[in-house]
């Protein structure tokens, strides 16, 4: 059998990376999810281990059989975008690199109903469900980062081209991340599959790094570009 090296350029690095989709409960049996399957980031967190680093993970909902590959990693389960950020905050105090892969929900119910909703003495065909923004987590750590530590964020996009990267470069800005790796993302493309193609931008909206393959590739590929602006 082969035996794979890899490098060991990550050794000593304190990692924390976030994945899967945040749920929002409505009621007792029902939550604002979306289809993240958490796979990028637990590569991110694989190959991270794997090259060395110390690694946290953080895990929202994810699908079935995809935390095996952290399974010798300490993991730390979020549900909500507030637990999310509560754990990630926490987890980001002494890292050096904090990874926002997650999906997080942008808005949750006003409320959530201790009973089950019921249409039941309804007679109408439509409802509505009041929402409020969640906390913007990567924008929380930005403004909290501790001296050295380098912030990645995340960007799935349904635009593509020139507008892909407009956007990238807007919501860089924003979120005040030192990296954002951006997507595109459609009904067919990016959340279940198991290949993943992205645009790493850096501090100034630079490209820094593009990589298609499998979400291990990208993974790595995210590291050298994270490597890279650390040592700048
Ligand atoms: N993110 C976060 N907290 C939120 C929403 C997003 O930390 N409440 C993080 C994601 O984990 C990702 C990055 O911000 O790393 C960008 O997420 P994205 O959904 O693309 O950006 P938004 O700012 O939510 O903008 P929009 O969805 O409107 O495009
Ligand atoms: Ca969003």
């Amino acid at each position: 059998a082969l035996a794979v090296v890899h490098p060991a350029d990550l050794a000593g690095l304190r990692v924390v990376v976030s994945t899967g989709g945040t749920r929002e409960p409505i009621d007792p049996v029902r939550f604002i999810g979306n289809r993240s399957s958490g796979r990028q980031g637990v590569a991110l967190a694989r190959a991270a281990a794997d090259r060395g680093a110390d690694v946290v993970l953080v895990a929202a909902h994810t699908d079935d059989g995809v935390l095996a590959e952290a399974a010798d990693l300490p993991v730390v389960r979020a549900t909500t975008a507030a637990d999310l950020l509560t754990e990630m905050v926490d987890a980001a105090a002494d890292a050096d690199v904090v990874v926002m892969a997650a999906a997080v929900a942008d808005y949750r119910p006003a409320s959530t109903s201790d009973a089950k909703l019921t249409k039941e003495g309804s007679r109408r065909k439509a409802r509505s469900l009041a929402l409020v923004e969640t906390e913007d987590v990567l924008a929380t750590l930005a403004a909290r980062r501790r001296e050295g530590q380098t912030l990645v964020g995340f960007a799935a996009e349904t635009s593509r081209g020139d507008e892909l990267l407009a956007r990238g470069r807007r919501k860089l800005e924003r979120k005040g991340a030192d990296l954002l790796v951006v997507n595109e993302v459609g009904w067919e493309k990016g959340f279940e599959a198991s290949a993943n193609e992205v645009v790493v931008l850096g501090r100034g909206g630079q490209v820094v790094a593009e990589a298609a393959g499998t979400k291990r590739a990208v993974a790595d590929a995210v590291w050298d570009a994270v490597l890279a602006a650390r040592a700048r």
